[in-house]
């Protein structure tokens, strides 16, 4: 017998028992996956349908240091096949890098119960994974399968106290509509002393601290620093770490553990004065042409600064007379709004003008006059024959009086509903508002702006447009004043300027 024939023979049968046992491990572990494991068909496992490495292997291939971890955590990870883009591999590096940055300084544990917020594709949700913190999740809009749960910025998913860290990318508050909400749903869902990190366009110190008062109510900026983003949405990126310290009710705060009800103007907006145009320090000759003409001089807030981080966006039109008169010609047409809707208050008394604000959207009319207390009262319906511009918006509304004063001017009397402003400005808007207000009330600015001041209610105001009424020259007769009104250009001045001094922007309005 041919020795080696025999040992052929005993080798083919070795082999086919091999193979036999083979065919019979894989049945038996296809099997096992179809009916035990079902269509969770991850890379550890042995299947046949699933083919997720690819991708994997591109990001374990070119994050920054993450070798062994990354293939390990992609195995747990089902991807989807958006994740393969530049895009995807990218932000999840940038990603990785910053959070590695945090573990680095102490600012970020591997045991942190962590929360992305507002995160479409899971970038950074992934990269946190990668990196060993693995107990962590995203919210977005619509879920992306085991990284992104479904939820908002202003509607967390989770209980109160849940988790050591937040990170919040992308500019997501700033892009958010409810900013508030979106601030306390975080310090809700925060642990005591956890911290939450964002990424936003902070461009100005007004924009950045319109970002810490957003947080005011419940935490305290740590530190923060400017770093260069990923992609050009976002060029430069202020990464600011906030601490949850507690909760505290700024309004409040503000208002009432003052007893002197005082406030001061915050010196991120006292730096808007000194950039705005100079008043007119000169009585004009011509008012009619002069005050017009400033017009173009005026520097705007939102010309100036960033007003992103603001809750609401409030217009408040005191006199509004009629639509066209000031609200659909100036500030919906010319106002530089940087997108943001905002909403208009019309306080109007004259009640010619009120039909025509119900059909308008936006606006919510207060069919009464601004004053300083509640209690009615009357004014005068003037025919001014020298003033156009009142002859083309309606009627010319006189200065409003207490009932009890009334003079016995004859003819156009009405009385009306006076109501205190400067409460109703304090129920009305919060310090995270953006508020811009124009008043043009005949005469009655120098009973209500002291009021502001009074109750502090001024604090609340970001942009003012004044019409200071005085004794000025008329155009229908040289030589002569305006017999309407008895304070002086000089008291008007002063009042424009002991306002720009309080901090307050205001401008002259015609
Ligand atoms: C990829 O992600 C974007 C959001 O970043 C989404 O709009 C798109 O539908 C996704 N595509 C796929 C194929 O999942
Ligand atoms: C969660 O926190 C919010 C805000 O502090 C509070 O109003 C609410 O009652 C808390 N819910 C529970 C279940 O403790
Ligand atoms: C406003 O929105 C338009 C289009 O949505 C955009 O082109 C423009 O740049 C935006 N302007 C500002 C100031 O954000
Ligand atoms: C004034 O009237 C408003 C609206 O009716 C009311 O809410 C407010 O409490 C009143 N203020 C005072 C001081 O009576």
């Amino acid at each position: 017998m041919d020795p080696t024939v025999g040992k052929h023979g005993s080798l083919r049968n070795v082999l086919v028992r091999l193979l036999l046992f083979g065919v019979f491990v894989v049945i038996f572990r296809f099997a096992y996956v179809i009916t035990i494991a079902g269509e969770n068909c991850n890379v550890g496992d042995f299947c046949f349908f699933s083919s997720p490495t690819k991708i994997n292997a591109a990001v374990a291939g070119s994050g920054p240091g993450s070798g062994a971890l990354s293939v390990r955590s992609s195995a747990e990870l089902s991807t989807p096949e958006n994740q393969s883009s530049k895009e995807w591999i990218t932000g999840v590096r940038f990603y990785s890098s910053i959070f590695q940055n945090m573990i680095a300084t102490g600012d970020l544990s591997r045991n942190a119960k962590s929360l992305c917020v507002n995160t479409p594709t899971g970038r950074d949700v992934y990269a946190l994974k990668e990196i060993g913190v693995e107990d962590t999740v995203g919210i977005a809009k619509k879920a992306v399968k085991s990284l992104v749960k479904s939820g908002e910025g202003h509607w967390i998913p989770f209980g109160n106290n849940t988790f050591d860290f937040v990170f919040s990318g992308e500019g997501g508050l700033e892009r958010s509509m409810r900013p508030s909400e979106f601030a306390s749903e975080i310090a809700r869902t925060l642990k005591p002393k956890g911290f939450a990190v964002f990424h936003v366009n902070a461009k100005d110190s007004y924009s950045y601290n319109s970002f810490v008062d957003l947080f005011k109510f419940c935490c305290e900026v740590v530190k923060f620093h400017d770093i260069h983003g990923f992609d050009s949405s976002m060029p430069l990126i202020r990464e600011i770490f906030m601490k949850k310290i507690g909760y505290r009710e700024t309004d409040s705060e503000l208002f009432d553990l003052n007893r002197d009800q005082k406030c001061s103007v915050p010196d991120y907006k006292r730096e808007l004065v000194k950039n705005a145009e100079e008043l007119i320090e000169e009585e004009p000759l011509k008012p009619w042409i002069t005050l017009k003409k400033n017009v173009k001089n005026i520097k705007y807030a939102p010309s100036m600064v960033d007003i992103s981080f603001k809750n609401r966006y409030v217009y408040v039109d005191v006199g509004a007379r009629s639509y066209g008169s000031s609200i659909g010609s100036w500030f919906k047409k010319q106002y530089p709004k940087q997108n943001k809707t905002f909403h208009v208050y019309a306080i109007e008394a004259d009640k010619t003008f009120h039909q025509e604000y119900a059909t308008k959207k936006g606006i919510t009319l207060l069919p009464y006059a601004a004053w300083v207390r509640n209690e009615s009262l009357v004014f005068e319906i003037n025919n001014d024959p020298g003033d156009k511009k009142k002859e083309k918006a309606g009627r010319g509304m006189g200065r409003i009086q207490p009932l009890d004063s009334q003079g016995g001017a004859g003819g156009g009397i009405q009385t009306t509903q006076g109501f205190d402003f400067a409460e109703w400005l304090k129920k009305t808007v919060s310090m995270n508002d953006f508020v811009v207000m124009k008043m043009d009330v005949e005469g009655t600015e120098f009973d209500l702006i002291p009021r502001l001041f009074e109750t502090g209610a001024i604090c609340l105001i970001d942009e003012i447009f004044l019409e200071c009424h005085y004794n000025r020259w008329q155009r229908c007769c040289p030589g002569q004043r305006s017999p309407k009104y008895e304070k002086t250009y000089d008291q008007c001045l002063q009042l424009f300027s002991s306002l720009r001094q309080s901090g307050v922007l205001v401008h002259q309005w015609f």
